[in-house]
């Protein structure tokens, strides 16, 4: 018997060490032959920790296990949720990118392979840089980190450089509150993410990638260093890749917990051993990137997706999705929801049944009043705009973004006043201090929504001013969108914000 517990930060937070203890100890005291795989989650958070039961004949599931039913699980007495692929949380996502991920032994390279590991790597081989780029472009995957940017475009700039080093960098400082997607598939399919940098190494003529790793995830960082020393042992990295006579090696840095190091110039800088401040762009990283050498910048689900765009071709991966968006998207759904987690699917599900149908609404019950999506730098939508569908270009015309596509979901309760001026404290807390619309900005904008509250009346102009400035004379993203939720919240709530006037005076 195969009993799979996740190792997932998510599911050991609500429990799933205790829980896999309680197994070992149980099967051990009745003599049982059971072996406890540790896989990564299947990013059903509202199940966790959820255990699998395999018998032979296929996983059966029991939600929200806790160490007292380890004897019951055992027994197969226990509530269970039936065959874990029926459960429509998962049966009605697309899996490409988390295909594996809560599938596999995240740190079998043998599981990975067999469950279609490495069978892109292995065609990337036989290709061209050149002709690898075109396969990415013809797979029209965007930058999953938030900015949307071609990831072949970006590629093909890395390819043409000339220089005697170049580096693939994977942005795993996944700062956004309410996203996870990075994370999750860091712990649960790692290899995946190493095979992408390589066939982005061969693309472009890279030889070394590092993953810039968040130190507030220590799971992911413990699971993909030991996954970089099994692909290393077993040639998939070093000097001679798959045998193919090509070089690709990596490892992982570990960041210092700023939010700007997120951004690109800035986690180079960190990377290379510097304070975490934003550099002026141009010159492109793609140009004078990481120790002032060509630099492929990615975030960890663009580089993780590469591997099935070649594994299945790139117009199989093209075929999903909705105008200029291809693919598929990790949604991350988070907040005042009833089914929070991780839902994989192509771009183009309207909003409304993302927080409707498959979050199943509030957890509190109370109608949903806002879903900020995009992080913390995210516009708010309202449920007028439910039928937006989930793409680039569509949620631009919204006056939002998807950004790294969390959404995090508030109910009727929420005071839209206090998330404004949160999002203007949060700017304040994490700016890097380089440019003055975002440094001094943030904090006048804390002060400028007190005033609101207090009931001024002249400091709503002061406000809209202030974002203007913020949004046109800012130098990286953190400045430059922390008006969007401090707006949307305005324009969509403005009774949050005339309400309290109206109390105060
Ligand atoms: P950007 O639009 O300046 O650049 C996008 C990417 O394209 C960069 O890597 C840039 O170097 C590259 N690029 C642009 N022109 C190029 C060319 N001609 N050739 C090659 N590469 C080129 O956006 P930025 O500032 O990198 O990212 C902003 C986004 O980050 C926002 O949309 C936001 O949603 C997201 N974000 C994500 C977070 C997360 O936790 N994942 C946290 C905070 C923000
Ligand atoms: Fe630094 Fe803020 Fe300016 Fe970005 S916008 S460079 S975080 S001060």
């Amino acid at each position: 018997m195969k009993v799979y517990i996740p190792l997932d930060s998510a599911a050991v937070a609500l429990g799933a060490d205790d829980v896999a203890d309680a197994i070992r100890a149980e099967a051990s005291a009745r003599g049982l032959d059971v072996q406890v795989i540790r896989n990564g989650t299947r990013g059903m958070v509202f199940l966790e920790p959820l255990v699998e039961v395999d018998c032979g004949a296929g996983r059966i599931g029991y939600g929200n296990a806790s160490p007292a039913d380890a004897g019951a699980i055992l027994d197969g007495t226990a509530d269970d949720l039936g065959p874990v692929e029926d459960i429509p949380y998962l049966a009605k996502q697309t899996r490409l990118t988390f295909a594996r991920c809560g599938v596999i032994d995240p740190l079998s390279l043998s599981d990975y392979e067999a469950h279609g590991g490495l069978a892109g790597l292995r065609r990337a081989i036989a290709m061209s840089g050149e002709e690898i780029v075109e396969e990415v472009k013809t797979s029209g995957l965007r930058g999953r980190g938030g900015a949307g940017f071609p990831t072949g475009i970006k590629w093909d700039t890395v390819r043409q450089a000339q220089a005697d080093q170049k580096y693939i960098v994977c942005n795993a400082d996944e700062g956004d509150s309410g996203t996870f997607a990075d994370r999750m598939i860091m712990e649960g399919d790692p290899f995946c993410l190493i095979e992408g940098m390589a066939i982005a190494g061969l693309a472009t003529g890279a030889t070394r990638g590092f993953v810039y790793l968040r130190s507030e995830y220590p799971v992911a960082i413990g699971v993909m260093e030991e996954a970089i020393r099994r692909a290393r042992g077993a040639k998939v990295l070093g000097d001679d890749v798959l045998a193919s006579g090509r070089t690709f090696d990596m490892e992982v840095r570990v960041g210092a917990g700023a939010y700007v190091c997120g951004e690109e110039t800035s986690l180079l800088n960190s990377l290379e051993g510097k304070r975490g401040v934003v550099r002026a762009k141009p010159p492109l990283p793609a140009l004078e990137g990481a120790f002032g050498k060509p630099t492929v910048v990615n975030n960890v689900i663009s580089l993780a997706t590469v591997p099935v765009i070649f594994e299945k071709g790139a117009q199989h991966y093209a075929d999903f999705g909705l105008g200029r968006s291809r693919g598929t998207i990790p949604l991350q759904i988070a907040g005042n929801v009833a089914r929070g987690g991780l839902f994989e699917t192509a771009f183009g599900m309207p909003l409304g049944d993302i927080v409707n149908d498959i979050g199943g609404g509030t957890a509190s019950g109370r109608p949903v009043k806002a879903v900020q999506v995009g992080g913390p730098l995210g516009a708010y939508f309202a449920p007028h705009q439910f039928d937006t569908p989930f793409g680039y270009e569509e949620f631009d015309g919204e006056g939002g973004l998807i950004g790294h596509a969390g959404l995090t979901i508030f109910d009727d309760s929420a005071d839209m006043l206090g998330m404004a001026r949160f999002a203007m404290e949060f700017c304040a807390v994490e700016s890097c201090g380089k440019c003055t619309p975002c440094r001094i900005g943030a904090v006048r904008g804390v002060e400028t929504l007190d005033r609101i509250a207090a009931g001024d009346p002249a400091a709503q102009e002061v406000l809209t001013d202030l974002c203007d400035t913020m949004t046109s004379g800012s130098l990286c993203a953190l400045g430059g969108f922390t008006p969007y939720p401090v707006m949307s919240a305005l324009r969509l709530f403005p009774e949050d914000f005339g309400a309290t006037k109206e109390a105060a005076e």
